[in-house]
């Protein structure tokens, strides 16, 4: 059922700008391999990437700002109760989701990842882990430039590049400084 769906928006060819199959394996195979219960995703589309990490069992929030696409994930998402679309622009509406994110995925305005992590960076435990896509193809962008010296620099962070899809960037959560 859901490798149907998936089929399906990977036959709308680069109209969603989804991740791709080699994205959402490694998403998948991530949040199992840290045992991740509770996913944050900013930039939904219509849910491609959403329906990955679902696979794993663990509650998905994702948020998506766009009216139409956020319609098409929705129908998408029907049958899945593990999945919840929280609509609005990030990060404004993440205080509308509860709780700490064991995994995180940004694949949204390439602009903003450094608002983004001020959000979701206090809400995430040690041996969490965030994920960022589209390095390869906007890395050299200047304010994604700025958000990848400061991951780079954090001591809470420890970065490592994966030549996947667009280019993820996986960073794994110290939990330096914090109390958790
Ligand atoms: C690259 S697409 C996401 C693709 C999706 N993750 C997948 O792989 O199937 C980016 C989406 O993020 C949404 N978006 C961009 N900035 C946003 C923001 N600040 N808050 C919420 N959604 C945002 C866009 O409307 C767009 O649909």
């Amino acid at each position: 059922m859901i490798d149907e769906i998936l089929k399906k928006i990977e036959k709308s060819g680069e109209k969603y700008w989804i991740c791709g199959p080699d994205t959402g394996e490694f998403l998948l195979e991530k949040i199992c391999e840290i045992g991740a219960k509770r996913v944050l995703e900013i930039g939904t589309s219509v849910g491609y990437s959403a329906l990955w990490m679902s696979k794993s069992g663990a509650e998905i929030f994702t948020v998506e700002s766009h009216k139409e696409r956020g319609d098409l994930a929705e129908e998408n998402f029907k049958d899945f109760s593990n999945i919840r679309l929280v609509r609005g622009h990030a990060p404004e509406v993440l205080s509308e989701i509860p709780g700490e994110f064991d995994f995180v995925f940004f694949d949204a305005t390439k602009y903003e990842h450094l608002a983004y992590f001020e959000a979701v960076y206090p809400r995430m435990r040690k041996g969490a882990v965030l994920v960022v896509d589209n390095i390869s193809t906007h890395g050299e962008g200047k304010m994604m430039r700025k958000f990848l010296d400061m991951a780079k620099d954090h001591p809470g962070c420890k970065s490592e590049f994966k030549e996947i899809g667009n280019g993820l960037l996986v960073i794994e959560i110290l939990g330096l400084n914090k109390e958790n």
